[in-house]
């Protein structure tokens, strides 16, 4: 391929370039050129969606906040309720009788909305409290839920579930609490069956991650006082890890995860996934549950807090 190249300011080389991937998934354009009969090896910057320097920070933590983040929302809040569940719902598609792997299970309430709906659950975490406590809440099914430890950072121990043995994969609100996602995303198609897919939600990317900040304005519109919430974004493209708080009040702050919109779904085209569905839902403008905070997602009909897809195998 004939490609015009720019390897500093004002250089113009005119030459053939190809595209090499390594290991870890990173691009190295392999540059040769036609002036110099030189080879140039240009890298370019690491758009990489894993921060493994993260993997032991972010381990204990979830483990700390297990308890308190379950009294909390153990029988959920608003945007399980109205926004993540039943997106994910319907872009499963659930049968009786399917088996399903959920990733990140926390105190495995969609486990179990799932077993209720006839699906056979395999439901992990890495947090042995939130484990602890999904037993204990399991109450009804619960001969169709399994609960493991795993970390689904680690491969080999994802793949040691099985080779095609899941109808589909499900990970709810978890992706970007992960500091790596490549080893989880890579594993995926040698768990699912031929046609399973896999669903996940996240905090959407681009309005509700990283540097995205909710904003209210009032002002005076046509002899009314009016209220106009918001949302606006500085920092979307480069991802980055980050401290946050996922709800008011929690004893200590979560890491998080930045990820673009490309970044995240690339990291699935990679590896033979492709998008099938996709929802964002938002909160609607009778929503009865509104919150007197001009600065909450319910008082935002037209933007969406979180991403909802479904990928499945070319
Ligand atoms: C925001 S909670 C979501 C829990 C649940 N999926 C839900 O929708 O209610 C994030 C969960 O991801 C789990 N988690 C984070 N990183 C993980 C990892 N590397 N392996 C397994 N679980 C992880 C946490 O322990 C926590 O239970």
């Amino acid at each position: 391929m004939v490609s015009p190249i720019l390897p500093g300011p004002g250089i113009l080389l005119l030459g053939r370039y190809s595209r090499s991937i390594n290991n870890s998934g990173n691009c190295f354009p392999v540059f040769d050129s036609a002036i110099t009969h030189a080879r140039i090896i240009i890298v370019f910057t690491k758009l990489s969606p894993d921060f493994p320097e993260y993997d032991d920070k972010t381990r204990d933590i979830w483990d700390r906040l297990a308890g308190w983040w379950d009294d909390k929302i153990g029988d959920g809040n608003s945007f399980q309720d109205y926004l993540i569940e039943p997106a994910t719902e319907r872009l499963l598609a659930l049968k009786a009788g399917e088996k399903v792997l959920d990733i990140g299970c926390g105190a495995g309430r969609f486990a179990r909305r799932m077993a209720a709906l006839g699906a056979i659950v395999t439901a992990f975490d890495q947090a042995e409290k939130f484990l602890v406590r999904a037993r204990k809440r399991t109450t009804e099914n619960a001969e169709r839920i399994e609960y493991l430890k795993l970390n689904a950072t680690d491969a080999a121990a994802v793949l040691s579930l099985g080779e095609r043995c899941f109808d589909a994969v499900v990970c709810t609100m978890v992706l970007m609490d992960m500091s790596s996602i490549t080893p989880l995303i890579s594993s995926l198609p040698r768990l699912l069956s031929q046609d399973g897919r896999f669903v996940f939600s996240v905090l959407h990317p681009a309005f509700n991650s990283g540097t995205a900040r909710n904003v209210a304005e009032h002002y005076q519109q046509d002899g009314r006082l009016v209220t106009r919430s918001s949302v606006t974004v500085s920092d979307y493209t480069k991802p980055f890890a980050f401290k946050g708080i996922g709800i008011r009040g929690q004893p200590e702050p979560q890491y998080y995860f930045h990820r673009s919109i490309s970044l995240l779904f690339n990291a699935c085209f990679r590896y033979g996934f492709v998008l099938d569905g996709i929802e964002e839902p938002v909160f609607p403008e009778d929503f009865t549950g509104r919150s007197d905070n001009p600065l909450s997602f319910d008082r935002m009909p037209l933007v969406p807090p979180v991403l909802v897809a479904r990928m499945v195998l070319r």
